[in-house]
């Protein structure tokens, strides 16, 4: 692990200004970054262009499970590459099924069927909901209707953002894809009433992310998976960030002793080396397709499945899970202590994920963000003043000491 090194705070020197000017001058605007410009990382550090180093918080929101530069994933990257990185699905190829069948054990499923991005998965998972709807489940041809919870984040495209809840990603993104319904997250009475015979599907991510860390009441998830079952819907559990080892279990629908029907996922499948996504069910549900009803040129590719098997055999030892309940259990006892000295809100959250809500009178999310950087410690604000601390999964205790401490500094605790 490396060791803490103190950060200077010093005004963002000459070569990031010019960086983020240029970048400013030739990208879109969908983004607004913190002003720092990472040109290496290792574990749980990055490394900006002037050679300050940085705790990394965030982990490409739970993307870098496995740390920045894990050897054991770029060792599998490495000796891909020297194979066969890309077949597209037109032909087999010999790291495919072993992939499949090794990701459905670990779900505790049969089938899988990969993607890319974490939109792409939500989009198949909506894609296969209907199909099922149709096919199974004997739904009038097109009347199916999927049921999501209030301020869920599924991603970015058109049809996702016609069930989201946010004005920003969703206002002038119309004409909108019909069949959601939007209920409260957390409140089952509400979900019992959206639920009608036309309802294919409920989709919810265990604990939502963006939203800031909701923890959904104890008892919800459970209840969800009876009605869903009671009523012949599929329960789907997007957990692309709360899943593969974040709260201290493979998923986080295991808290609850809940097995979905579905499960979409995404980001630490592809261990932070390249995009990997996945929707894994049981035959019942993803027999559904037939050739050419479905598909991505890169889904599933050698590359891909190479890393993400290195991805499963890590997390079927255990060890990162547990890591991220002992280190959590830390994680959440500390920033209690902030919530009871009046400085913090509230703190929500599982394992190494949490959403802090900062008294407002120390500034917004994005000033506590700004103020960390200066620091050496990087995280990202969501919704006015809550931040969301999420750090690789392997990150050392001293460093994460080290990161709170940074944290009490800024609030001055
Ligand atoms: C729960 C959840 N679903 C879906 C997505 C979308 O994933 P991607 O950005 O890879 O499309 C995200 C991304 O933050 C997410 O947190």
């Amino acid at each position: 692990m490396t060791s803490v090194t103190p950060h200077p705070a010093e005004d963002a020197p000459a070569a990031t200004e010019s960086y983020i000017s240029s970048s400013d001058a030739h990208s879109a605007h969908n983004y607004h970054p913190l002003p720092v410009v990472v040109a290496t990382a290792d574990g749980a550090w990055m490394t900006d262009v002037e050679g300050r180093r940085y705790l990394d918080m965030l982990a490409g929101y739970s993307a870098l499970n496995f740390g920045h530069g894990n050897r054991r994933l770029i060792e599998a990257a490495k000796a891909q590459l020297e194979r066969v990185t890309l077949t597209s699905r037109a032909f087999h190829h010999d790291r495919f099924a072993e992939f499949c069948t090794e990701l459905a054990e670990l779900c505790g499923m049969e089938m899988v069927l990969p993607m890319n991005t974490g939109a792409e998965a939500v989009e198949t998972a909506v894609k296969t909901a209907r199909k099922w709807g149709y096919r199974v489940k004997g739904v009038p041809d097109g009347r199916a209707r999927i049921v999501v919870a209030s301020d869920n984040f599924h991603g970015r495209t058109t049809t996702i953002v016609s069930f989201s809840t946010d004005a920003e990603a969703r206002a002038d993104f119309g004409p909108y894809t019909p069949g959601f319904d939007i209920v409260p997250y957390g409140d089952l009475a509400a979900l019992r009433e959206a639920v009608t015979d036309e309802t294919v599907a409920v989709l919810l991510e265990p604990i939502q992310g963006e939203a800031g860390v909701l923890v959904p009441p104890p008892g919800y998830l459970a209840g969800v998976r009876e009605l869903t079952r009671e009523r012949s819907v599929l329960f789907i559990a997007d957990e692309i960030q709360s899943g593969l080892g974040r709260t201290g279990r493979t998923f986080a629908c295991e808290h609850e002793g809940v097995v979905p029907d579905v499960y979409v996922l995404g980001k630490a499948l592809g261990g932070g080396v390249v995009p990997v996504s996945a929707v894994v069910s049981s035959k019942d549900v993803l027999g559904v397709f037939r050739p050419g009803e479905h598909g991505s040129t890169f889904g599933g590719n050698p590359l891909a499945c190479a890393v993400a098997l290195e991805v499963i055999a890590m997390l079927r030892t255990g060890e990162f899970q547990q890591r991220a309940a002992e280190l959590g259990e830390h994680l959440h006892s500390e920033l209690g202590l902030l919530v009871g000295a009046g400085k913090v809100a509230q703190v929500r959250g599982r394992g190494l994920w949490a959403g802090v809500d900062i008294d407002p009178s120390y500034g917004t999310g994005r000033e506590i963000s700004e103020k960390l950087m200066d620091r050496g410690v990087l995280v990202k604000d969501t919704h006015g003043s809550t931040i969301r601390i999420a750090p690789p999964l392997v990150i050392s205790k001293e460093d994460l000491d080290w990161g709170l401490d940074q944290l009490r500094a800024v609030l001055g605790a």
